[in-house]
């Protein structure tokens, strides 16, 4: 985000917040104030359990695309890990316009059907799952939008100067297998393994053992997209779009 922008004394919104990891981060980078915004209940009153040390962070039910905030009241429209859950991208990014200042940034992370077909390696564990199920696979690359889908609802409600960055974040770092096995085991935070039953995700975590062996301490990492985008004046998008006289 430092490579992006400078946050300090902006205000963010961040959008599908869950338990406001990033949003605190927002708030590390020196935004101004953060709101965070979540359709679940249980992920809303988790984000503001463990921000009580964050005055500027606030957290409120809402959806992506009717956020509830006020029009034009932030800077930064930002999306984490949100996107492949919505099945309307434009009724996203057009709240999100609705929301930001001029000027302001619409941020999206997300991964694209690229980044999850990316090979197995003891850097991308990820990979493994699906060399051994290839049906987990489909299901990822069906749920993820590209690169063009999102640069393109992005465009057609009036953000301009879009552009992407392709990176490497880690997830975890594992002292030994064990300590992999058992995160594979509890499934926390990795939505795909629960189309596996019990014996199949016995199996993958033994298919892995033998791919990491050696590895004594495995940097587990995921590859994202960042979609960046700056919301037009709305007096240039209606000169923009009126027919010429
Ligand atoms: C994979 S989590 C990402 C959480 C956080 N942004 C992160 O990166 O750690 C996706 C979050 O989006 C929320 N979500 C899904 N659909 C949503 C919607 N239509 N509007 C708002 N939040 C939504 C879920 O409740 C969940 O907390």
């Amino acid at each position: 985000m430092r490579s992006l922008l400078d946050a300090r004394g902006l205000r963010v919104a961040d959008i599908g917040c869950g338990g406001g990891i990033y949003s605190r981060a927002w708030i590390e980078l020196g935004a101004r104030s953060v709101i965070g915004v979540d359709s679940s209940s249980v992920m809303v009153e988790a984000a503001r359990e463990h921000s009580s040390d964050y005055p500027a962070l606030s957290f409120i039910i809402g959806d992506a695309a009717a956020t509830g905030l006020t029009q034009g009241s932030v800077d930064v429209v930002f999306a984490r890990a949100l996107i492949h859950h919505l099945k309307d991208l434009d009724a996203f990014t057009s709240e999100a316009r609705r929301i930001l200042t001029h000027g302001g940034w619409l941020i999206i992370q997300d991964r694209t059907p690229e980044d999850v077909n990316l090979p197995g390696s003891p850097q991308h564990v990820r990979g493994y799952f699906f060399e051994r199920f290839p049906r987990l696979l489909d299901a990822e690359r069906s749920r993820r939008w590209t690169t063009e889908d999102v640069a393109s609802a992005m465009r057609r409600v009036g953000f301009t100067t879009i552009g992407t960055v392709t990176f490497w974040e880690t997830r975890r770092r594992y002292g030994s297998f064990n300590e992999l096995a058992e995160d594979l085991r509890a499934r926390t935070g990795r939505s795909i393994l629960h189309d596996l039953n019990e014996e199949e995700l016995r199996d993958s975590i033994s298919f892995i053992e033998q791919k990491v062996a050696g590895n004594e301490r495995i940097i587990e990492t995921d590859r994202w997209t960042v979609w960046h985008s700056i919301a037009v004046r709305r007096s240039s998008m209606t000169r923009h779009l009126r027919p010429p006289e």
